[in-house]
């Protein structure tokens, strides 16, 4: 059995609109690589990170050493792991920063151990990971991260996660502003309480996104990627939000939210081509600000994370 092990961990787009803590997909082209090598010390030790360092590398305190530890606690097992952490995405950016920690780390953990757990069974795992970096345990990066493609989190209690084929044209492109938003407060931030109209109105748009994608209907995906309760009270966190909602709309995207708590936003487009035209739009207007950014398009990725040797 393998000593050592190297992974992607994808990022992810979460909420897709009106899909609140219970839709989420992963994207190609931007990732943390993780390398886990067991060792002979019965404890996790996580060396000094690359790329974004500001993080905690205490086990206990960091989203892969929780996630980790959740699997060895369920297992009974006491193997230790030296863990080396490359982190390509910002915490804070909205595309599911801690969620690739975590489900990298339990992934390549599974391997190492033999692969006692399924891949959706590792989910509940990564999820851990969310509690440390949140205060919640949502599924809607984790899952998608952990298995790929597009994911309902159906229940939370027990765990039901079901996993959809992304439609073969369906393109994203995510414009990640370089500030930083916590999800612990964006999520302090909103009602408790959902208006009876706006509940129903969701509703139809979660079953309208979930059979688009099922029929590769654009037409219907474009028109259900609205978001009628956590949108409209989060927008005010991120630059240029309406702006970018517009630019992108007019130059062809099917659709366009906020990407998880922000303050990345996410438009879906069908065809490279409109993803292009939807990147130059989504440029043109963040360009006129004084904040860094970044663009991503790629298509939705079908894999979570890679194993890479
Ligand atoms: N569903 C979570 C939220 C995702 O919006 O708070 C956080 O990235």
């Amino acid at each position: 059995m393998n000593k050592s092990i190297k992974v992607f961990a994808p990022a992810s787009v979460s909420n897709v609109g009106c899909g609140f803590d219970i839709l989420g997909f992963a994207i190609d082209g931007i990732g943390d690589e993780m390398i886990l090598s067991k060792n002979n010390l019965n404890k996790l030790h996580i060396k000094p990170i690359e790329g974004y360092k500001n993080l905690p590398t205490e086990p206990s305190k960091n989203v892969a050493g929780v996630a980790i530890q959740a699997l060895l606690d369920d297992l009974g097992s006491n193997q230790g792991f030296d863990i080396e952490i490359k982190k390509n995405i910002k915490p804070g950016s909205g595309i599911g920063s801690s969620s690739a920690s975590a489900a990298g780390a339990v992934v390549a953990a599974n391997e190492l151990l033999g692969k006692p757990y399924s891949r959706k069974e590792l989910v509940n795992f990564a999820m851990q990971g969310e509690i440390a970096a949140s205060g919640d345990a949502h599924a809607d990066n984790a899952a998608p991260t952990v298995l790929g493609g597009f994911c309902i989190v159906r229940a939370y209690d027990p765990l039901d996660v079901i996993q959809i084929e992304s439609p073969k044209d369906l393109w994203c492109v995510v414009i990640h502003p370089q500030i930083e938003i916590k999800t612990k407060e964006a999520r302090e931030l909103l009602s408790t309480e959902v208006d009876l109209k706006k509940a129903i109105r969701q509703w139809g748009n979660v079953a309208g996104l979930i059979s688009g994608l099922h029929q590769s209907d654009y037409n219907l995906i474009g028109r259900s990627l609205e978001d009628h309760i956590v949108e409209k009270q989060r927008k005010v966190l991120i630059p240029e939000f309406d702006n970018l909602k517009q630019a992108v709309l007019e130059a062809g995207a099917l659709g366009c939210s906020i990407s998880g708590s922000g303050p990345s936003v996410f438009a879906l487009c069908e065809g490279e081509d409109k993803a292009k035209a939807v990147s130059s739009a989504m440029n043109e207007v963040f360009s006129k600000t004084t904040i860094p950014y970044f663009i991503y398009a790629s298509q939705v990725s079908n894999n979570g994370v890679r194993i890479l040797e």
